[in-house]
């Protein structure tokens, strides 16, 4: 980490229905880091990254990447910045092959989508070339690449977490969102899926991970955020994190003078 701000977001707000799920929120990630973002359910985490990425109106607030703002931008906009995302429901086309669900999430990063793909000519076809050799990289790296023709159906739950970080990564982005990347997901593959954002981190990806499983973000996080109502309560390094009282009250469900557990959050 060299300590420069990559995302900043001043004043997010999110209203449902009168409902406050953003309250104000003020979120700072240095470039190259991995930020966890915990809270009870219904806190807002899901919202909070929906609206930085452009899949969610946001009623107030503004967001810079990389010094660029992307308020107010939609979705394809934010992955052409370099922000990409996972969602916390794995979303890959069944039918498809490994392969063609990479080249896929790459149209979709770029906005261009299949028919201008089909319009391309010559240069269209080198970058065919390209991505599926970007694919296969990717592949390799999240270890399905024995899987790349064989449809998406055939994935494990975990697996199909595994290949939506690889979508994630198809854009060569700056940042990448993961929503409960391992939230259902078996503890076998829980740690390859731990090892496989850890070697993405140390080439120089930055991570904002949300996620339920607080022992996982705990380990990946150099700095976590915690939410409550939609407002943070809390953020510092993980060790600092796990001790503050109003966190163990707030979330962890532990009474913070008597160290008793209270809920699972
Ligand atoms: N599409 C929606 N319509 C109405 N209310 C919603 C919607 N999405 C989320 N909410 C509400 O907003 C609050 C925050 O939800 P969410 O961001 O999903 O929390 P988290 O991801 O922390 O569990 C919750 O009270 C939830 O019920
Ligand atoms: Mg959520």
């Amino acid at each position: 980490m060299n300590g420069d701000c990559l995302l900043e977001v001043r004043g997010l707000c999110k209203d449902y229905y009168g409902l406050k799920a953003v309250d104000h929120l003020d979120l700072r990630v240095q470039r190259g880091s991995v930020t966890g973002m915990i809270g009870p359910n219904g806190s807002g985490k899901s919202t909070t990254i929906d609206c930085i990425s452009g899949f969610q109106h946001a009623n107030a607030g503004r967001w810079f990447l990389a010094g660029r703002e992307l308020t107010g931008l939609p979705a394809h906009r934010h992955a052409l910045a370099g922000m990409t995302r996972t969602f916390q429901a794995v979303r890959a086309y069944e039918e498809l092959s490994l392969l063609d669900n990479l080249r896929l999430a790459c149209q979709e990063q770029d906005g261009i989508g299949w028919l201008g793909a089909l319009r391309g000519g010559r240069h269209e076809r080198a970058n065919e070339v390209a991505t599926t050799a970007r694919a296969r990289e990717l592949l390799k790296a999240v270890g399905l690449e024995d899987y790349d023709e064989a449809p998406a159906e055939i994935l494990s739950y975990g697996q199909s977490k595994l290949l939506a970080i690889a979508a994630a990564m198809m854009a060569r982005p700056l940042i990448v969102v993961l929503d409960e990347p391992v939230a259902g997901v078996n503890p076998s593959t829980i740690n390859r899926i731990e090892t496989v954002i850890r070697r993405l981190n140390e080439e120089g990806v930055t991570f904002i991970i949300v996620e339920h499983n607080v022992d996982f973000v705990m380990k990946l996080s150099h700095h976590v955020v915690v939410l409550e109502q939609g407002r943070k309560i809390a953020e510092g390094d993980p060790g600092i994190i796990r001790s503050d009282p109003k966190v163990l009250d707030a979330y962890l469900g532990v009474d913070a003078a008597g160290g008793r557990e209270t809920a699972d959050g």
